[in-house]
């Protein structure tokens, strides 16, 4: 069900797209620990009045992402008919996204996906690896199309069937209209048991959209890293085994390898680009096609 008529509260309840990614370090502010049933019902408990806006988002996002609003989303985005260009345009077409609220702290988009790639390439992994740091929230442009923000950012989660309760803010899932849905209510929904994740639509958002725009060009480990990057139910909390095939639980060490990369490097020192071009100039020939489809 695509919602009709939201108010601009209700496509932008965040101030920024990064207050999502500030309230994902309270919430797993250690990059060893596997976050414990305790230590989620804690963070849960505490309520605080800048949290208000991250919990409306929550709410607006597990109301509406029904479904029906994914099937809708992958037919209106999987066509890649909206924007072609080359990679470094879509850079700057990322950095459309600039965050009034606070701009002395935050950095911009480009420079979260470079902090990204350089702490990796600083830890001596694949190249490819890199490349994910570099790319995995190029999706965040479905904002720049008009997506509300619980579209494109937040925690993703499986749709077509019953929501953990290992979702942040699970509570807010009996306002969307699956909950209700016996053909979508029960534990494995419209999927059958252990059929992998590959087979699972997730909730829609920039990891399936990256994901998709990349799947012909990066290796199986790179591609989970992109498409699960936000399922912090399943790679933080362990929730969804039942859906989970061999090969998923294969590729989770990737996908954990990758999450502190995404939440523990950013710094207010900004690499030096000049320096760093040539690099990412080879490492995009490498892999990816001259100009991008969106
Ligand atoms: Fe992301
Ligand atoms: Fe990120």
């Amino acid at each position: 069900m695509q919602p009709n008529n939201l108010s601009s509260k209700e496509i932008n309840p965040l101030g920024s797209l990064d207050e999502w990614e500030e309230d994902l370090l309270e919430r797993y502010p250690d990059p060893e620990k596997i976050a414990t049933a305790k230590s989620t019902e804690a963070y849960r408990n505490y309520e605080e009045p800048a949290r208000d806006t991250v919990k409306e988002f929550y709410r607006l996002n597990h109301t509406y992402q029904t479904y029906d609003f994914v099937m809708q989303k992958r037919e209106q985005y999987l066509a890649f008919d909206k924007k072609e260009m080359a990679i470094w345009d879509a850079f700057e077409f990322l950095n459309e996204l600039v965050d009034d609220s606070d701009p002395d702290t935050d950095l911009d988009q480009f420079q979260h996906l470079l902090q990204t790639s350089e702490a990796i390439r600083r830890d001596g992994h694949p190249d490819w690896m890199v490349l994910v740091g570099l790319m995995h929230d190029m999706g965040k442009v479905l904002c720049l199309f008009g997506e509300p923000q619980w579209a494109v950012v937040g925690d993703t989660f499986p749709v077509g069937c019953a929501y953990s309760d290992k979702i942040i803010y699970s509570e807010f899932f009996s306002a969307n209209p699956d909950f209700t849905n016996p053909a979508y209510n029960t534990k494995f929904g419209i999927y059958e048991p252990n059929c992998g994740l590959r087979n699972v639509h997730m909730s829609w958002g920039h990891d399936e959209y990256i994901y998709q725009m990349m799947k012909d060009h990066l290796p199986e480990p790179a591609l989970y890293m992109l498409r699960y990057h936000s399922f912090y139910a399943w790679h933080r909390e362990g929730a969804y085994e039942h859906l989970l095939d061999d090969h998923d639980r294969e590729m989770l060490k990737w996908v954990k390898l990758f999450n502190p990369y995404d939440l523990y490097s950013k710094c207010p020192v900004q690499p030096d680009w000049k320096e760093l071009k040539s690099y990412y100039t080879e490492l995009i020939e490498k892999y990816l096609p001259k100009t991008l489809k969106f």
